[in-house]
């Protein structure tokens, strides 16, 4: 196996500390990393917090680099890789960008024709190391580039490769957003269970830990979803009535419109951003 390149960081927010955290937990070396951040109040904690290197622009992050990843706004992405390209060194390094929306044929025309890039869709867990990222790569990247980029991303959590590009605006909203839908489904629980005239301490308490123990189930059980329910749901009992309360109100059809709507505003970002 070929040695690790320098990994240069051009952005130095939330989901960059992350994976600085998780990379250096996993046995990444402080020195190998290289953070741009213009906040100098996030440089210095980075520098504190990890022993990594810390540079308030991107070109000077990179010197050196053979893997850099793209951690700043959607909004900012077309200037932050101009400014790379202009550094002359853009086609020898492994580029990945984890900007929402942002395409492999807008990053490649950005930081020059025929750079390797790899465009990742992670999600909030990550701040946990508990994400889970999408991710699509450009015809340049080899397999070695692909190894870097799982190796990279999995400081996360988990990582799933997507062969065609298009279905990005998907993974964005199945993962990417899905975190939310969770979310909204724990806050619509909350208020029944007081409605129905439990404590909101106690209500807090019953629906966090019920999404936390179904997710490990889903998770460490090795079942599929509607095999699980099937075992919870006896016949005329407490769980199927509420599981046809939830069909005759068309909760499936909810859903996949839900992540339609969610596909179809992801597409319109992109082509927004060109
Ligand atoms: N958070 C998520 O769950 C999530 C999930 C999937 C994808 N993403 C994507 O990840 C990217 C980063 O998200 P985040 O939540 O980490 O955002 P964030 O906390 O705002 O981090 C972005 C950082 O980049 C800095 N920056 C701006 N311009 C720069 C430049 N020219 N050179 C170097 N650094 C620069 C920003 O500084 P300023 O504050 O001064 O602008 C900011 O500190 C976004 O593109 C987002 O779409 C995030």
């Amino acid at each position: 196996m070929q040695a690790s390149p320098d990994i240069a960081f051009i952005g130095g927010g939330n989901m960059a500390r992350s994976l600085i955290g998780g990379l250096i937990a996993r046995g990444t070396l402080p020195a190998r990393i290289r953070v741009a951040e213009p906040v100098e109040a996030l440089r210095e904690a980075l520098a504190a917090d990890f022993g990594v290197s810390v540079f308030d622009d991107a070109p000077a992050a990179v010197a050196d680099a053979g893997l850099w990843l793209l951690a700043v706004k959607p909004q900012v992405m077309r200037q932050v890789c101009e400014d790379l390209a202009a550094t002359g060194q853009a086609q020898r390094a492994l580029t990945v960008s984890i900007a929402a929306g942002i395409t492999t044929a807008q990053l490649q025309r950005w930081l020059g024709g025929g750079t390797a890039v790899v465009r990742a869709m992670p999600n909030t867990p990550a701040l946990l190391g508990a994400g889970v990222t999408g991710l699509f790569a450009s015809p340049q990247v080899d397999a070695e580039g692909r190894r870097l980029a799982t190796e990279l991303l999995s400081a996360a959590g988990q990582t799933v490769w997507i062969e065609d590009e298009a279905r990005m605006d998907a993974v964005t909203a199945v993962s990417g957003s899905g975190p939310a839908y969770v979310f909204l489904l724990a806050e619509a629980m909350q208020a029944a269970a007081r409605a129905e005239g439990l404590q909101p301490e106690a209500a807090s308490i019953l629906v966090t830990q019920t999404l936390l123990g179904a997710a490990r189930m889903l998770a460490e059980s090795g079942e599929a979803p509607a095999e699980l329910r099937r075992r919870v749901t006896s016949p005329n009992g407490t769980t199927q009535a509420a599981i046809e309360a939830f069909q005759a109100g068309g909760f499936e059809a909810l859903v996949a419109a839900a992540i339609h709507a969610a596909s179809e505003r992801g597409r319109a970002l992109s082509a927004a951003n060109d």
